[in-house]
């Protein structure tokens, strides 16, 4: 199957060359990403791969899906990242890989992650599918681990409508990933592409932050329907790989992904000045804007998380409000629904990261917010309660 066609090739090499990494592998979404990468480090049945209790399902799924254990680790609760505190204790000889994944935006604690891992020969993957541009000790995320991988779903720091990307400086890790890609990859259907493009185009023209809310009402409506490409399937909330899961990038997605990456730079200034903005009129209201360490972080967040008490009636009024409120990670394992037993979590597991799940919503950072829509968010933020 030729997955280099179409504006495929010069995207991933444009992403590469941008983030300075060896060689940059384009999918369909970035969980498929991260089901290459493992399979390439050959993670199989009884292997145990290690994350945060405060992620995705589709996460999960690619470990699932090989056969392996995911093992989760609390977060610690300003950044919503990993405790690397509590990382030694889940280490055992089973151990094959750690999930740095940096949520929201915030880099993840990698030196302490990086040391861990290397002492018991364990692999790290960096999932940096809401860290694109943010930096580590002046170094930008996804070049630390033995590979990375992003998503340019709907709303991640740029988006393809979906997609996803894999990126290794390893060339012998390079060279798997590519021998499973042309071996196995499909590709998207005819169908697929026509919606995807049409939805993108929709999404251009008409989305902005008080349409937000009734888009995505009406997204969730028509996906349920399959009059759109959604951006997980039914089949997808079990852990049971679909058929037609490991599939590549269309050329339609490439495009989009090229003509975004020329506008790389100013989405990330104007993510970070926004995100300044909310620190700033927080504080104006008395409200304790975000605290990271501002000596070894260099943040691009996705979206803004901030944590109340009263969440979800914050949520419905929201919708009502004209005000684009986010929730994740609504379950250790977003989203609610989740069947958590058949991923291995019970209940307690994670009490940072279930008490997280309880309290934090997040507001929106991508370049259509204006700073009147900011002063707007906090003015309706601020009518509820932060909670610690
Ligand atoms: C932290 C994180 N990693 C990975 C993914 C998977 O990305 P994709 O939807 O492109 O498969 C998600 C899902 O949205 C996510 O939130």
């Amino acid at each position: 199957m030729n997955s280099k066609h179409g504006g495929i090739q010069s995207y991933e090499e444009s992403f590469s060359g941008w983030l300075g990494v060896g060689e940059a592998f384009s999918f369909w979404k970035g969980r498929v990403a991260l089901y290459a990468i493992l399979k390439a480090l050959g993670v199989g049945e009884g292997d145990e791969v290690i994350l945060p209790g405060y992620t995705c399902v589709m996460d999960v799924n690619p470990i699932k899906y090989l056969g392996a254990k995911p093992v989760y680790v609390d977060i610690e609760p300003e950044t919503f990242n990993i405790n690397t505190d509590l990382l030694p204790e889940k280490i055992t000889d089973r151990s094959r890989v750690i999930i740095a994944q940096h949520t929201y935006g915030y880099p993840c604690d990698m030196d302490a992650i990086i040391d861990i891992a290397a002492s018991r020969n364990v692999a790290v993957i960096e999932d940096c599918c809401l860290a694109l541009g943010s930096e580590y000790k002046g170094k930008l995320l996804g070049t630390f681990g033995k590979a990375a991988y992003f998503s340019m779903q709907w709303n991640k720091p740029f988006t393809t409508g979906l997609g996803g990307m894999a990126v290794t400086s390893d060339t012998g890790l390079a060279e798997k990933i590519n021998a499973l890609r042309e071996d196995n990859i499909s590709m998207p259907t005819a169908k697929e592409v026509m919606m995807l493009a049409a939805q993108l185009a929709v999404y251009r023209m008409f989305i902005y932050p008080k349409t937000t809310a009734l888009a995505q009402t009406i997204f969730r409506y028509l996906t349920k329907k399959g009059a759109v490409v959604g951006s997980s399937s039914t089949a997808e909330f079990t852990p049971d790989m679909a058929d037609n899961f490991f599939k590549g990038l269309s050329a339609v997605q490439a495009r989009s992904g090229l003509r975004q990456l020329k506008k790389l730079q100013q989405n990330i200034e104007l993510r970070r000045k926004t995100a300044q903005l909310y620190d700033e009129m927080l504080a104006e209201k008395g409200w304790t804007p975000r605290q990271y360490d501002r000596d070894v972080m260099n943040p691009v967040m996705v979206r803004y998380p901030v944590r109340i008490a009263e969440k979800t009636e914050a949520l419905r009024q929201a919708a009502g409000a004209g005000i684009e409120l986010g929730s994740w990670f609504e379950s250790p394992l977003h989203p609610a629904e989740t069947p958590l037993e058949m991923y291995n979590y019970e209940t307690g597991l994670c009490p940072q990261a279930e008490a997280a799940s309880r309290q934090a919503v997040n507001l929106p950072l991508h370049p259509r917010v204006s700073e009147a829509t900011v002063r707007r968010t906090v003015e309706f933020i601020c009518r509820f309660t932060q909670a610690d």
